[in-house]
């Protein structure tokens, strides 16, 4: 997959630019705070539909324009594909070829993108919220149905928990297992797609991990092993634990149990890495993650997602950015910087120098 044209109107700090990608290596470089995150996440909300930062779209809009509009000539293995979002303070419109989409979903899977930013260290270093992020991001893009039962699972649960703060118990006895029936229903959907992408993800990231250390220290991806069988048997375990959690569950008013609050174990060299890896760790094995789900991308569909690397160079030693740059060779990727000589490394690529918002030659 690949990006050929992206287009940025009143977005953020640009007011109305053109970029013009290359098949490989294309660099984005500039000083602090001129709009090449700002690019970047540009393409992860036409990926996605969602930003990376924020919550309301309202920040994404140039301050004092009205609406931000971005449009994405792209390029996938059925054919040409052109995406456009156009984002108001309380909605927006995307347009899939010209056609408007009416959920979300339907936006998954026309261009995938991985994304790595500093931020993604809080995928090791952060509680088990990044890590579910993380699997809901990657395995919705390349799966509709997890997307939509992911959707169903979170509205059935505010409803449970709704109902949780019901001071009449007996009703909310009563009530319980008619929610639980529902939730547990896509809760298996959930459970068992994250299994299948953890069982390809954690030996692809072990592997990428071995790489970029060249071999120094062992990566372990784990899920949670709570859940056995298939999705029936899924459904009724975990059932079972929710109906064993009514007391606590009330008495707290939110449901405690489910795939809202499983985690997945990262240990680098045989330890937790969220509690002892040092900071390089940290970076190499968030990389590992992502350059898996890369792979993972390319296995499902056949073509490799669009890799946006964000200020992922000053972070990583010589030899580990290398060999970063040699992994990359062969796929469309964005990558952001404050120098290009951080990257290069003789490689030829596309440079693209921004100043203040706007793309300067
Ligand atoms: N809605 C907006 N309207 C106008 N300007 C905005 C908006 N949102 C962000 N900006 C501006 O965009 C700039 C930040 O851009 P960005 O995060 O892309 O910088 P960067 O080039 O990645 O910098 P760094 O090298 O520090 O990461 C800031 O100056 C910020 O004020
Ligand atoms: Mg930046």
């Amino acid at each position: 997959m690949k990006i050929k044209k992206l287009l940025l109107q009143n977005f953020r700090n640009y007011e109305n630019e053109t970029f013009t990608f290359a098949d490989g290596l294309n660099v984005l470089f500039g000083k602090n705070g001129q709009g090449k995150t700002n690019c970047a996440e540009a393409v992860f909300y036409l990926c996605t539909g969602a930003s990376l930062r924020i919550r309301h779209d309202k920040q994404l809009i140039k301050v004092g324009e009205e609406y931000a509009k971005i449009t994405a000539e792209a390029e996938n293995r059925y054919g040409n594909v052109t995406i456009e979002a156009v984002i108001h303070e309380n909605k927006r419109e995307i347009r899939v070829n010209g056609s408007k989409i009416a959920k979300n979903a339907d936006l998954m899977g026309h261009v995938n993108s991985v994304f790595f930013s500093p931020g993604e260290l809080r995928l090791i270093q952060d509680g088990p919220d990044e890590r579910r992020r993380f699997m809901n991001i990657s395995i919705s893009q390349t799966s509709p149905s997890y997307y939509t039962a992911l959707l169903r699972y979170n509205k059935i649960l505010d409803q449970r928990n709704a109902l949780l703060k019901n001071p009449d118990y007996s009703l909310v006895l009563d009530t319980l297992p008619v929610w639980d029936e529902q939730l547990c229903k896509y809760a298996s959907i959930i459970v068992c797609k994250r299994r299948e992408f953890l069982e390809k993800l954690a030996p692809l990231a072990k592997q990428m991990h071995a790489f970029l250390t060249d071999g120094a220290e062992e990566l372990i991806v784990r899920a949670d092993k709570r859940y056995v069988g298939n999705e029936e048997e899924v459904a009724s375990t975990l059932n079972a634990r929710l109906a064993n959690a009514y007391e606590k569950d009330m008495r707290l008013g939110f449901t405690t149990v489910g795939p809202h609050r499983d985690d997945i174990d990262v240990l680098v060299g045989g330890l937790d890495a969220k509690a002892y890896a040092s900071q390089g760790q940290t970076r190499t094995s968030a990389l590992a993650l992502k350059l898996a789900e890369v792979q993972i991308f390319k296995d499902i569909s056949g073509e490799y997602p669009v890799l946006v690397l964000d200020d992922v160079m000053s972070e990583l030693d010589l030899p580990r950015r290398k060999k970063l740059v040699e992994h990359i060779q062969g796929m469309q990727t964005l990558i952001t910087c404050t120098h290009t000589n951080r990257v290069l490394y003789g490689k030829s690529c596309n440079k693209i120098r921004i100043e203040g918002g706007k793309i300067k030659s």
